[in-house]
């Protein structure tokens, strides 16, 4: 076994450890663990590689696809592709098409065969190529299962490089102090368990938004306002400020391109609950506010721009 190797089945071994803490803890029963399965020709591979290759289980893929509900018209990029199972089941099961990428050509060579033999190498494709280096800008689902490290470097790539609404798997590893949208413990083989956690790219929502609120049935003309918003990935916060002074927004996030939140603010002398939800094209953002509280609950079309920055 490589230093690398080791240390992967290190890091595996913490993370499936602290998983069946948590399940004892939860369950009050102790689960068995044991190292994954390698069969002997990819043990014999990954024995002579300096990055190992640990093949993710079927059970691991399936969850990948559901929870980035994976579907024909995906573009998948399997970052680290090893056997290239990944892009494989992603075009036998769903339709989809894509690349994976690898720096180890001895699997890059087995990944196109095995797509050849099954019939979707027009639409699985793979590289020799580190995934630094690679254009991933295409892809509307990423996955990977790489040594934490690895993926916490990538997480700066993904989300310049990554349209808003692209979808990312990973096995086993997070991307630190981004919180996922998903995450499930697989059973991934025998008394084996795996991670698998998903998260979107939200779009980019931080700035000075001004909007009007036209309910003229309800209060006299048109109220102008004016919305600071500062992000932390999907998690939106900042506030109001309008005739009230500053409120604070709440329940504020971006999933890919749909942006909502809700405020409570004085309108013309009325506290007013308002949710907006819409969706975020460049420096506009189109949806609907719901209206509430003290007046009677209405829906209104809202539009709202942002100021470029450094004006
Ligand atoms: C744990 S295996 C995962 C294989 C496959 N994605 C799966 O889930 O079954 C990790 C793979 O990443 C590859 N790899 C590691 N670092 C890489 C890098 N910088 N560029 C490209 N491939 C890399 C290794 O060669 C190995 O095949």
């Amino acid at each position: 076994m490589t230093y690398l190797q080791g240390r992967f089945f290190t890091y595996r071994l913490i993370t499936v450890t602290l998983i069946a803490f948590v399940l004892v803890l939860v369950a009050g029963q102790t689960l068995p663990v044991r190292a994954q399965e390698v069969t002997p020709d990819i043990e014999e591979i990954s024995d002579q590689l300096d990055v190992p290759f640990v093949p993710s289980h079927a059970d691991v893929l399936r969850t990948m696809f559901e929870l980035t509900k994976a579907k024909k018209d995906d573009y998948v990029v399997d970052l680290g592709s090893g056997d290239g199972r990944i892009v494989i089941a992603a075009a036998k099961w769903l339709g989809a098409q894509g690349f994976g990428v690898d720096l180890n050509a001895k699997l890059v060579a087995i990944a196109n065969k095995r797509a050849q033999r099954q019939g979707v190498a027009d639409r699985a494709k793979f590289y020799v190529r580190n995934l630094f280096d690679t254009d991933f800008s295409k892809a509307t689902l990423v996955t990977m299962y790489l040594l934490p490290e690895i993926v916490l470097q990538l997480r700066p790539k993904l989300m310049a490089a990554l349209k808003p609404g692209t979808r990312i798997a990973s096995h086993d590893y997070h991307l630190g102090d981004w919180r996922p949208d998903h995450m499930r413990v697989v059973d991934s083989g025998g008394e084996e368990r795996s991670i698998v956690y998903a998260w979107t790219v939200p779009a980019k929502v931080a700035g000075n938004w001004t909007w009007d609120v036209a309910y003229s049935r309800y209060f006299n003309g048109v109220a102008p306002m004016r919305a600071e918003i500062e992000q932390r990935y999907q998690d939106l916060s900042g506030g109001m400020i309008g005739q009230g002074g500053f409120v604070p927004i709440r329940t504020g996030m971006v999933s890919g391109t749909k942006v909502s939140f809700s405020v409570t603010s004085e309108i013309d002398d009325v506290v007013v609950d308002q949710t907006y939800v819409g969706t975020i094209s460049g420096n506009e953002i189109n949806g609907t506010v719901h209206l509430s509280g003290s007046v009677k609950p209405v829906e209104i079309p809202w539009r709202a721009t942002r100021r470029p920055v450094g004006r």
